[in-house]
């Protein structure tokens, strides 16, 4: 695998990206007369609508599109190590899908329909395929049902390719492990730069950013679907907590954890989180939490001038301190695109209690335990079968394969976890000190200045996002001067997906930064 990061090889990203650009609008220009010949090749960075529109003119199948990614996740993966497990029936339900469209008005049919998806390996599947959160403990392991937004993936007739892999355990085991590392499936590698593709929802990010799938879901607790999607490149969307189902997935804390899209487009983004949204009855969060799924969905927001008359916040303390001069001009530049399409920026804001947020980690982290031991083993109670059956078989599963489970990395996040009691005095407090914070902070300066998001760069804006359960989308923003990518982040107050979507595919749209990795 050829890395680089030399100003040439951007360069030849940018010839690469034009001869795509030529091949895709041949595809998607034709009269239908003529089928194009689809070289695999022409399927890197495909979006969703273009797959539609490809299987409607019949220039390719779904069965096609599935035997193109095998064949990239066969070349990269031992690479990038993206995936953890490949579908042993994804030809098959592509082969469904296939003559289902045959069969079926198009009309009639889920825009994922045929669609090839990667799905974090903490998100259940009762299928032939594993869910064990990267680690060896859960191997083997069976569950009850497929993961509620597994359930409406399948009902939508998207075919599940694989399991991506991940910082094992959601990253929740050590602090020391490395990021993207896991004991079933190694390190996963950033196509960029070969190295952090920051976690915990990796081979998601990787997975996607690197053609080895059309579209994934990832989950995130603080950061996880934020930071990979801005480590490789592409779009990340964590919605509201509770928006989408967290039945069947291994959990962290369900007062933050939320599933979302990591994709190579917004829009594509947009239709993953369209099927995935909404009520699920194994998580009763969704109930309550539908009233804000606007009628007709969220692709209606997918509006080219969708940043006209929006008001975005700027805070450079603490989000635009300690970035690279060059990459500050990077962000000025979008900063000024962001007004000439119609945005009004409210620059030089201030967080009301900055000072307080500093112990936000904290509080976080006290209440994440005592939530992690209670949640995790009410998961592991429900599996049909599993080689562990609560926190302390899988503390005492690593101890007895130090090797296998790299126990150098250690476990003290599980071992704290392990030592706490439930909900009690010092997690009440630790919890209404978040709620207070939410409250005097993110949500005063949103609501005081009516702000329609706020523009941060990076994935740094995540903990203050985390831990009001409010949502956050990132989109390509550029390389910073080690050939690092990043993106920016829109986040907003809860249940502002519609206004979000807007902005984030009006940024994109007036950019286009993405760029696939050269392999
Ligand atoms: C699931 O794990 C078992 C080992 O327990 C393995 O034999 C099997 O191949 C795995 N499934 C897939 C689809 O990789
Ligand atoms: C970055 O810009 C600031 C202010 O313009 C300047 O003081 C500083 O020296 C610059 N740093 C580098 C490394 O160029």
């Amino acid at each position: 695998m050829a890395i680089g990061k030399s100003p040439l090889c951007y360069l030849s990203f940018s010839l690469f990206s034009a001869l795509l650009l030529i091949l895709l609008a041949t595809l998607t220009s034709g009269n239908g007369l003529q089928t194009p010949k689809f070289h695999g090749f022409s399927f890197r960075e495909i979006t969703v609508q273009q797959i539609q529109l490809g299987f409607k003119r019949n220039q390719f199948t779904s069965r096609r599109l599935v035997e193109f990614y095998l064949k990239e996740i066969d070349r990269i993966n031992p690479l990038l190590k993206g995936v953890l497990e490949l579908n042993p029936d994804a030809l098959s339900q592509a082969d469904k899908a296939d003559h289902e469209r045959s069969t079926k008005a198009a009309i009639s049919l889920s825009p994922l329909h045929g669609v090839p998806i990667l799905i974090k390996d903490n998100i259940a599947t009762k299928d032939k395929m594993n869910t064990t959160a990267g680690s060896y403990a859960l191997l083997g392991s069976v569950v009850p049902r497929d993961a509620g937004v597994v359930t409406k993936l399948r009902k939508a007739g998207a075919i599940i390719l694989g399991k991506a892999s991940l910082s094992e355990w959601s990253h929740f085991r050590s602090n020391n492990a490395p990021s993207g590392w896991n004991g079933r499936g190694g390190q996963g590698k950033n196509p960029y730069t070969g190295g952090d593709p920051c976690g915990s929802s990796s081979g998601s990010a990787i997975s996607v950013a690197a053609n080895m799938g059309a579209v994934s879901i990832g989950t995130e607790t603080d950061g996880s679907i934020l930071c990979p999607s801005n480590n490789n490149l592409v779009v990340g969307f964590k919605p509201t907590v509770g928006l989408t189902s967290r039945a069947g997935v291994i959990p962290i804390s369900p007062r933050q954890d939320s599933v979302g899209p990591i994709c190579r487009t917004v829009s594509d983004a947009v239709y993953v989180l369209d099927v995935i949204a909404g009520i699920d009855y194994n998580d009763k969060a969704t109930i309550e939490t539908s009233r804000y799924i606007p009628k007709g969905g969220y692709a209606q927001f997918l509006k080219a001038d969708g940043l006209r008359g929006k008001r975005l916040g700027i805070v450079i303390n603490p989000f635009y301190l300690g970035i690279g001069n060059d990459t500050i001009a990077i962000i000025e530049k979008h900063l000024n695109t962001l007004r000439k399409r119609g945005a009004v920026l409210l620059d030089n804001l201030e967080i009301p209690n900055l000072a307080a947020y500093g112990n936000s980690g904290s509080a976080e982290n006290t209440a994440m335990l005592a939530e992690f031991r209670i949640s995790l083993n009410e998961y592991l109670k429900e599996l049909v079968a599993s080689p562990v059956r609560s926190l302390a078989d899988a503390i005492a599963f690593n101890k007895k394969n130090p090797k296998l489970e790299k126990l150098e990395y250690g476990q003290e996040l599980f071992i704290n976890a392990e030592a706490t009691k439930g909900i009690r005095k010092a997690e009440k407090e630790a919890l209404s000190f978040m709620n207070r914070l939410n409250r005097e902070g993110f949500e005063k300066l949103m609501t005081k200045n009516k702000l329609d998001a706020l523009v941060t760069p990076t994935a740094s804006v995540s903990p203050t996002l985390a831990i009001g359960g409010f949502p956050g989308v990132i989109v390509p923003a550029g390389f910073d001067s080690d050939g690092q990518p990043f993106g920016l982040v829109f986040g907003g107050l809860k249940g502002s997906e519609p206004k979000l979507i807007e902005i984030a595919y009006g940024f994109e749209q007036a950019t286009k930064i993405r760029k696939p990795p050269k392999l």
